[in-house]
């Protein structure tokens, strides 16, 4: 009897994620049957997406049509159709919140690619979940990592994260301050979209990443370390508490950690690659991270420690502060000062609601885009 196949949405379809958690659904034809497909505004590949892969329901934020294909008006009305086993979050930044809340509420398991969702809301969308029965499987290569690696959680002492450090690495902080949009797009070790490429020249994608651990493993964050591994072969890494340690290795590449979320918790061969070879690899180097040339690590571990608001707060003025620096308003280093300037004037709530979290983006995005006019115009 052929077995029954996972019936998957993939929001955010158009973007780095989405396509090639395509490229591993295409490989895996008999394994996933497509209920949605949605994007932004890339609209001619959204339709040629559509037309390969025929889902049920297309979703497009502007205007969009296709022959044969029902569209759907909100990225809610595609999670909250119970036919999917599976919703692959994969848009970037604030839009990913509301969606992964509402298939939770129908009860469907997420594949999690959004880190913004628990960065803005982490304790609420984990004890929903949990509420629910609902499984967050990470797609981040780092979170993925460390889900491979626990076997029982309550034998681990600590998470270790991996950072490559970005483009600045072994650049003096000089050359970070004079950075042009395009230097800091220029990631040595991933292509991934605009916004989390920024936030990987900063290294506040990592601060992220510890926000987004913390909520997805239930550790404190003096429980949660970070070093810096250029080669990115080292996804991340767990400590038991006899000083064992666990880490999950292989070849930099998006393709294995959604295919891992998505076919969770079965394994396929799916796209992989080439076989893993210590001896290729040759060497696999160390250090810690210089908080003082990356301060935005700091400024995430300090917001998370606070809790409620601080971190919402924290992504949206990082979120606009980014888009800033793309639209060349600003230099790469005033995201930092941009970032903690909000936080410094945020009047944390604690516990917040659904509403409350969503107010306080909307007031630190406002807030946020005056301080950046106000700054650069002074
Ligand atoms: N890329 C990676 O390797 C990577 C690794 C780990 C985690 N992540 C996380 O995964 C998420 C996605 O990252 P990405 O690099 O794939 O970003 P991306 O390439 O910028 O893709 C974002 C996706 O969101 C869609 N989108 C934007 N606005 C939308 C709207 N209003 N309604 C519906 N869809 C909308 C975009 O559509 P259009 O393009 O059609 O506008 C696109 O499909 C981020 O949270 C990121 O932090 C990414």
């Amino acid at each position: 009897m052929e077995a029954k196949k996972k019936k998957i949405s993939i929001i955010g379809s158009t973007g780095s994620i989405g396509t090639q958690a395509l490229e591993v659904i295409e490989r895996l034809q008999d394994k996933f049957e497509i209920i949605a497909l949605a994007g932004g505004s890339n609209t001619d590949l959204l339709k040629q997406q559509a037309q390969k892969f025929r889902p049920k329901f297309v979703y497009a934020a502007k205007p969009f049509s296709i022959a044969g294909i029902k569209t759907v008006e909100t990225l809610e009305d595609i999670c909250s159709n119970k036919e999917n086993d599976i919703i692959l979050v994969a848009v970037s930044g604030k839009i990913g919140l509301k969606p992964t809340l509402t298939a939770i509420e129908n009860g469907i398991d997420i594949a999690l690619a959004n880190k913004e969702t628990l960065v803005m809301a982490g304790d609420i969308v984990m004890k929903k979940a949990r509420e629910n029965g609902v499984k967050i499987v990470p797609v981040d290569s780092e979170h993925c990592a460390i889900h491979q690696c626990i076997k029982d959680i309550s034998q681990v002492e600590k998470l270790i994260i991996t950072a490559s450090g970005g483009p600045f690495l072994h650049k003096t902080l000089e050359d970070m301050k004079n950075a042009t949009v395009e230097q800091a797009l220029a990631h040595p070790r991933w292509h991934m979209g605009k916004k989390i490429t920024v936030d990987s020249a900063t290294l506040m994608n990592k601060g992220l990443e510890i926000i987004e651990a913390h909520h997805l493993f239930g550790f404190d964050y003096d429980k949660i370390d970070v070093v810096v591994h250029p080669q990115s072969i080292v996804h991340s890494a767990i400590e038991y508490v006899d000083g064992s340690v666990i880490a999950q290795l292989g070849l930099p590449s998006m393709h294995i950690p959604i295919q891992y979320a998505i076919t969770y918790p079965e394994r396929f061969e799916g796209i992989k690659s080439k076989s893993f070879s210590f001896a290729d690899i040759a060497r696999l180097d160390f250090e810690k991270p210089d908080f003082e040339k990356f301060p935005c690590v700091k400024l995430a571990y300090a917001a998370g420690k606070t809790g409620g608001t601080a971190t919402v707060c924290l992504n949206a003025a990082n979120e606009e502060a980014v888009f800033a620096f793309l639209n060349g308003k600003i230099k790469l280093y005033n995201i930092y000062e941009i970032t903690r300037t909000m936080i410094a004037r945020h009047t944390v709530i604690t516990n917040p609601t659904v509403e409350e979290i969503f107010a306080t983006d909307e007031s630190v995005r406002m807030q946020t885009r005056e301080y950046i006019n106000e700054i650069t115009h002074s």
